[in-house]
Parts: C-alpha cells; sequence; structure tokens
C-alpha cells in the first residue's frame, strides 16, 4: 500500500495544526483492515474532527481569513461523511481488503489538506509579510 511522508512542504506554519495534520498521515498510512483496526480508526476520526477542525477553525477567524466559511464547510462535508461511513460501518461491517475508507482519506489528504489548508497557509504568510 502506498504510503506518504509528512514533509516541510506541507506545513500550514501553525505548529499545533502541522502535529494534526501529521497525525492524520500516521492514521492514513497505518490504515489496518482489520475489525479493530477500523474502530479504532473510527475513533481517531471522530477526535480529529471534534479537534482538529475547531483549532483551525479558531486560528483561522484570528487571522482574519476571508476564506474561512467556505473553508468550515468543507469542514463540516467531511465530518458528515465520517458519521456517514461510521453507519454504514456499524450496519455492515467493513472487509479487512475494505478501500472505502483509505480512498476517502486520501482524497481528502490530496484535495483539502495540500490545497485549501496550503491555501490559507500562504495567505497567512503572505499577510504576516
Ligand atoms: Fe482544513
Amino acid at each position: 500500500m502506498t504510503t506518504i511522508q509528512w514533509t516541510e512542504a506541507m506545513s500550514v506554519g501553525v505548529e499545533a495544526l502541522d502535529d494534526d495534520h501529521k497525525h492524520l498521515i500516521h492514521l492514513i498510512n497505518g490504515l489496518h483492515y482489520s475489525d479493530t483496526g477500523f474502530v479504532e480508526l473510527f475513533n481517531e476520526l471522530l477526535d480529529y474532527v471534534g479537534g482538529h477542525f475547531e483549532r483551525e477553525e479558531q486560528f483561522l477567524d484570528s487571522i482574519g481569513y476571508p476564506g474561512l466559511d467556505g473553508h468550515r464547510g468543507q469542514h463540516d462535508v467531511f465530518a458528515d461523511q465520517v458519521s456517514a461511513m461510521l453507519k454504514q460501518y456499524r450496519a455492515e461491517g467493513f472487509t479487512d481488503t475494505d478501500q472505502r475508507v483509505a480512498d476517502f482519506l486520501w482524497t481528502w489528504l490530496k484535495g483539502h489538506i495540500l490545497i485549501e489548508d496550503l491555501k490559507y497557509a500562504a495567505w497567512a504568510k503572505a499577510k504576516a509579510g
């Protein structure tokens, strides 16, 4: 399975938020498709949704980021998708080879963290001069 390493190029310039992203990457790299793995993974994802998104939104609010509403909207969609996937998992269970969660997290990493999060990082950097 493909793994990904966090690099400085992915830094958003705030250590706590970078640590959250590193943790998510760690989860993606360590996805184990056993039953306990999925339970743990969903617990971690729910923590991520509750903790990281709030930290990030607070930061964006504190710097007056103009894209905050749209950014928050993407977080909300992600949170809804995690809940929907958890419901699905509880209803039908996922097999060891199920790729749904992995695909979902890769899409999030590539489409949100490496694009949208880096946009606010660039904006914050420009603003700080
Ligand atoms: Fe974000």
